[in-house]
């Protein structure tokens, strides 16, 4: 077998861009190898091929047109944080939240794992744009892949195609990004296996390298370990551009929501993955005269405009969202988006050839196939469809999509929103007192860890601004660029809420209904903004009047509505001697801004006992 490979560049391709695709190639050795244009023909040909090869079921074309679904292998179901990696010059420049690795032996190791890796395989070679084409905040990439679902993917995520490809031909910057999942079809002695539904290796790699601003994926192609523009691009490579060049690159959703007396506001919001970003995203207010559009529900790129204010993008074309929960009471909007021209993974498949997943409907199918192609009933003990199922789908399928989303300006953000999982001490809603507070706020989060990566479902974490598995540099130096973007922003600068949805009572319960009537802590927040109303001060931030809250329409006991604000002193003195010593493994790095919160912090608490 030769290990000579036609590139088949395109007329025009810049010499690096050739020089790099030829290296790539060189070191892979795929079969052949082919430029994705981004056309509806070239989709439907590659959705052809998996249906084929069994990597893509075609659900029933009646029910839910232009749709697959997609059953991974078991251990390749969730993004791998333990296998993720920094790889910057200095170790101090990862820090202590991240993995770090030295950039010169991870390249000997990664020029190892992908020598041969495409052998047998087609090498896609995808040019995108993260964000509207041309847009002044908007990035532009190249995704190599060996995987045709990746490929289907990124034609929803992003921008992908010869219109992105035009710009990087025309000199505009680029990020490289190298996926294989780590399956060669065949040995260097040319002994030759066949394909697997689910190809990926049992070693895993998800490498960046934020000096040179590359990236390379290995062994998985699940979700954001291979659709390598969302969180390795843009989230880690990009916050590392964000720091540098003076702008914000964040685990955010992106709002629009417009009041009764038709004011428009614009809101971003940074929970922890799985904690509700698509929920809220696609809010349907349950008080009468409020609207809400949809923006983004994973990612803003935000940076300060002409008028000093903060405008926000969404960087991506699509929704990787949650698909268990998804339901006509919790998320009509989303399960409406989902009837046709949807990518489903590890959901449960009907007998009619639909999907399924727990909380769709409240009784469950009378008999299904699990998301591992076995027999499932509803006696059976394991859920039919992955806890971190998803659906894969373009933005402006959903109803609720604003005319704003593709705005390559962005839309500029009046409130800023932190929360996370907690059924305890974090009350419904909470006002900062100001930007430094609302960044203490965020560097404080914790939550609950949900199914999105490996690791303990349940467990509490610190997950600060929602990023700790996709900052690209040192936690403590994105917090102090944070601080910088307050004093830039001035009095210009958005407002900052902490909110959870997610508080309990004795029995487990959750306290709120969440979903639609979290509309009503928003209205809350943007009463607040416009200086309608007053709040009360308190250990973390203003809390709200009870009467301010609107609850009409509501079926909850003034018992809940105390308790779902109620401050103990005592459990928050216990968070701040919890957050001290969070920040000790920081070290001189840690801003001073944020010691200052804490004693401030204290200072109340001891006031408060
Ligand atoms: P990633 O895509 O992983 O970044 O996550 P996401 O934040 O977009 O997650 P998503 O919105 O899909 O969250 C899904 C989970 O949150 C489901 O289990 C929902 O039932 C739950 N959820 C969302 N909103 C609420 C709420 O207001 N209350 C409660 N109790 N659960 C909620
Ligand atoms: C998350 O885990 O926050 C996600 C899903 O949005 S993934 O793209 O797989 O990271
Ligand atoms: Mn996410």
């Amino acid at each position: 077998m030769s290990d000579v490979v036609d590139i088949h560049a395109p007329e025009g391709a810049p010499a690096e861009l050739v020089r790099w695709v030829t290296e790539v190639a060189e070191l892979t050795k795929p079969d052949s190898v082919y430029w994705v244009t981004g056309t509806i023909e070239e989709r439907d040909r590659l959705y052809g091929e998996m249906v084929e090869s069994g990597m893509l079921i075609k659900l029933n074309e009646e029910k839910r047109p232009g749709c697959y679904l997609a059953r991974s292998a078991p251990s390749d179901v969730a993004r791998v944080e333990a296998r993720t990696f920094i790889c910057s010059a200095k170790e101090e420049d990862a820090g202590p939240t991240n993995n770090w690795a030295d950039p010169e032996k991870m390249k000997d190791t990664l020029a190892g794992l992908f020598d041969g890796s495409m052998r047998g395989r087609t090498m896609y070679v995808i040019p995108f744009s993260m964000g509207p084409l041309g847009g002044d905040i908007s990035k532009l990439g190249i995704e190599i892949t060996d995987s045709p679902y990746v490929v289907v993917s990124m034609m929803i995520m992003t921008r992908a195609g010869n219109a992105a490809l035009e710009r990087i031909m025309a000199g505009e910057y680029w990020v490289p990004a190298v996926h294989s999942v780590g399956y060669p079809l065949a040995d260097d002695q040319g002994y030759q296996r066949p394909d697997i539904a689910w190809p990926c290796n049992e070693e895993k790699y998800i490498t960046h390298f934020p000096e040179t601003r590359e990236i390379w994926s290995y062994g998985s192609g699940y979700g954001g370990n291979a659709l390598l523009g969302k969180k390795c691009y843009a989230l880690r490579i990009a916050s590392v551009l964000a720091r540098d060049e003076g702008w914000l690159a964040e685990h955010m959703l992106i709002l629009r929501i417009t009041g009764p007396d038709g004011r428009q506001y614009h809101l971003t919001a940074a929970f922890p993955s799985a904690c509700g970003k698509t929920n809220l995203a696609m809010l349907r207010p349950t008080i009468p005269g409020w609207k809400v559009e949809t923006i983004g529900d994973d990612i803003a790129w935000m940076r300060p405009g002409e008028d000093g204010r903060l405008y926000a993008i969404n960087p991506e074309a699509g929704f990787f969202g949650v698909a268990p929960g998804t339901s006509e009471k919790t998320n009509p909007t989303a399960l409406h988006a989902l009837g046709h021209d949807t990518i489903f993974t590890n959901v449960a498949l009907t007998d009619d050839g639909d999907i399924w997943w727990e909380g769709m409907t409240d009784e469950p199918p009378e008999h299904l196939i699990d998301w591992q192609g076995n027999d499932w009933t509803p006696a059976s003990e394991t859920p039919a469809a992955h806890p971190n199922s998803r659906f894969t789908v373009r933005a402006d399928q959903a109803e609720s999509i604003s005319p704003a989303w593709e705005d390559p300006a962005g839309v500029p953000v009046d409130v800023i929103l932190f929360g996370g999982r907690r059924a305890t001490n974090v009350p419904l809603i909470t006002e900062s007192y100001d930007w430094e507070a609302g960044v203490f706020v965020g560097a404080t989060v914790s939550s609950e860890q949900t199914a999105a990566a490996e690791g303990s479902v349940g467990e509490l974490r610190r997950d600060p601004f929602a990023m700790l598995p996709f900052c690209g540099y040192n936690m403590a130096d994105y917090w102090a660029h944070w601080l910088k973007m307050g004093k830039v922003l001035g009095d210009k600068a958005p407002r900052i809420f902490q909110v959870n949805w997610f508080r309990k009572d004795e029995e487990g319960h959750f306290l709120w209904p969440g979903f639609g009537d979290n509309s009503r802590a928003i209205e809350w927040a943007l009463r607040r903004v416009n200086g309608e109303i007053e709040a009360v001060d308190s250990i973390n931030g203003r809390l709200p009047k009870l009467e301010d809250l609107n609850v009409e329409g509501l079926d909850i006991s003034p018992e809940h509505l105390q308790a779902l604000f109620a401050i103990d002193p005592q459990a928050w003195a216990h968070e701040a001697d919890l957050t001290e010593q969070y920040f000790k493994q920081f070290g001189k790095k840690l801003p001073k801004e944020l010691l200052s919160q804490l004693s401030a912090i204290r200072e109340r608490i001891g006031q408060a006992a």
